[in-house]
């Protein structure tokens, strides 16, 4: 009898030294489950350079807040004594790969070593991954002791929030990021303008902040819906408070990149300015319901106005996101408003263009030049590939991976994110309590996602930058809601970015998920309670 319970605690020590989400390349159990390396108030983390403080600040917080216990960061080893160290080296010579660490757990130290800062931010996460998800005793923690060598299979790990549907303020923001952080991505794509709502301050034009962030009232329902609520809507991130959340990112190794749509997806800017579209005489609201209508979306007319209005728009922009990387839309541009437009026409004629298509690739193109003139890069979605791709630009393919796999071919970096695996915004169960788009996406299909696709040769596959989950927010009006919607499909997300191929495997993954929704509850995060139960 207590040779198995001796073997069920040892088991019980391996499943939860083991549980990592995403799952690292390498990873060997101690030798003796006995040997432990105990979190207590004498311990402290050590770091050889100042490049590891923001990492070890973080270690330092994090279990300050989610166990009290505050660990002093020290830069002498000697000063160590015989006190319990974690120790966070960055090493230039240690790998030749900036992102690769370890972690080597022992009784009396935790080593963490990398080349890079970001690298040892990625070590820290695992040790949180260690620590204990409910402890008994928040006075000692113990870690098993595990050797860990671990490195991202793909360098482009994002995620997107729409925060034009509904708005959310920088403190959940920045939670998003935190989750971020915990699954290893890297990318945070910050979906800021749409036809629904305009959320960030220009100072050049204020009326983007003052009419554009706002509309009158909000479908009620699954689209066609039920009515509406008549409810005023809206709100916007000062610069001051972009500024903040991109340094909260920084911290985090997060590269913030901003999206300015055009030339659709964009109401809400006629509304203030309906001198940029195709009807100037008509008038355009934010707006109010669900989905993109040809007749209903009007979009920005290609005259030497709309294009200075936008270089003011990017100008304050790329001044404010150190990103060098700036996401212009280019998705669901409806013709219709061009095709009747004499401007639009005689545009087409003058430039030589073949149709509505070649226009918008003349108005990509011409953004493009001006993005590069600043020395940043263009991304958009695969509608820029219609009528000829402009020559820098990175393309996020998300009408499935036809648009990935043409811009690969033409040797464009791309990022794959199709609908029927990477929108977290439809639902993942098939009958759900909650309000969600009618399409469907289980986990598992995320977890199974396969960024390269089949059809690309070695050589074409190297330029699929990565992938990124997407969170479209017309049915995600509350953080609650974001949340429910985000977990656990963020996990299966980060183990398909980050983990190597061979060593997925939905079944331990949902194994694994047991201990991660400890730690969930550790961090009061709203993940979908249902996942307990169902299979
Ligand atoms: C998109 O979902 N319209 C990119």
């Amino acid at each position: 009898m207590r040779i198995i319970l001796g073997l069920l605690i040892l088991l019980s020590f391996k499943l939860n030294a083991q549980d990592i989400i995403p799952v690292p390349v390498e990873m060997r159990q101690g030798a003796l489950p006995k040997d432990k390396f105990i979190i207590d108030k004498n311990a402290v983390i050590f770091i050889s350079t100042s490049q590891a403080l923001p990492s070890a600040q973080f270690l330092s917080d994090y279990i300050f807040k989610n166990y009290n216990l505050r660990l002093p960061i020290i830069t002498e080893l000697t000063k160590t004594g015989s006190r319990q160290s974690i120790n966070l080296v960055i090493e230039s010579a240690l790998y030749t790969n900036p992102d690769k660490y370890f972690v080597s757990v022992l009784s009396n130290t935790i080593k963490a070593g990398s080349p890079s800062a970001q690298g040892i931010f990625y070590a820290v996460q695992t040790i949180i991954q260690l620590l204990p998800p409910q402890p008994e005793n928040t006075e000692k923690l113990a870690i098993p002791t595990i050797e860990i060598i671990d490195y991202p299979r793909f360098a482009y790990r994002g995620m997107h929030l729409d925060v034009s549907r509904h708005f959310f303020d920088i403190s959940f923001i920045k939670k998003y990021i935190d989750y971020l952080a915990f699954h290893k991505l890297n990318y945070f794509h910050w979906h800021l303008t749409d036809d629904h709502g305009w959320r960030i301050e220009i100072k050049k034009h204020p009326k983007l902040t003052e009419i554009s962030s706002w509309r009158n009232g909000t479908i009620i329902g699954l689209y066609p819906g039920t009515g509406n609520d008549g409810i005023r809507y809206g709100g916007y991130y000062t610069q001051n408070e972009v500024k903040e959340v991109i340094k909260y990112a920084a911290e985090r190794y997060i590269t913030v990149v901003p999206e300015i749509e055009m030339p659709g997806h964009n109401m809400a800017v006629l509304a203030a300015y309906p001198e940029l579209g195709t009807t100037p005489a008509i008038p355009t609201q934010v707006a109010q319901t669900w989905g993109i209508f040809n007749k209903f979306n009007n979009v920005l007319q290609p005259t030497e106005k709309t294009f200075s209005f936008l270089e003011d728009v990017l100008t304050e922009v790329m001044e404010l996101f150190p990103s060098p990387y700036i996401h212009i839309g280019g998705d669901e541009c409806s013709k219709v408003w061009w095709k009747q437009s004499p401007f639009a026409q005689k545009l087409i004629k003058e430039k030589g263009l073949k149709d509505e298509n070649g226009l918008q690739s003349y108005f990509i193109h011409r953004m493009e030049k001006f993005v590069n003139s600043k020395g940043k890069t263009i991304i958009g979605w695969d509608e820029i590939l219609d009528g000829g791709l402009a020559p820098n630009a990175i393309v996020m393919s998300w009408r499935g991976e036809k648009g990935g796999v043409a811009a690969a071919k033409q040797h464009h970096k791309v990022i794959m994110t199709p609908e029927n695996s990477m929108y977290f915004n439809h639902t993942q169960f098939m009958k759900d309590d909650s309000l969600t788009a009618a399409k469907f996406l289980p986990l598992k299909t995320v977890y199974n996602y396969e960024p390269i696709p089949a059809e690309l040769t070695t050589k074409e596959a190297e330029y699929i930058w990565g992938g990124q989950g997407n969170l479209w927010s017309e049915y995600i009006a509350n953080p609650a809601k974001a949340e429910y919607m985000l977990f656990p499909r963020l996990d299966a997300l980060s183990e398909v970015l980050w983990s190597p191929k061979n060593k997925r495997n939905y079944v331990d993954f949902r194994r694994r998920l047991k201990t991660q929704f400890k730690r969930y509850d550790l961090l009061k995060i709203n993940y979908s309670k249902r996942y307990l139960t169902d299979q």
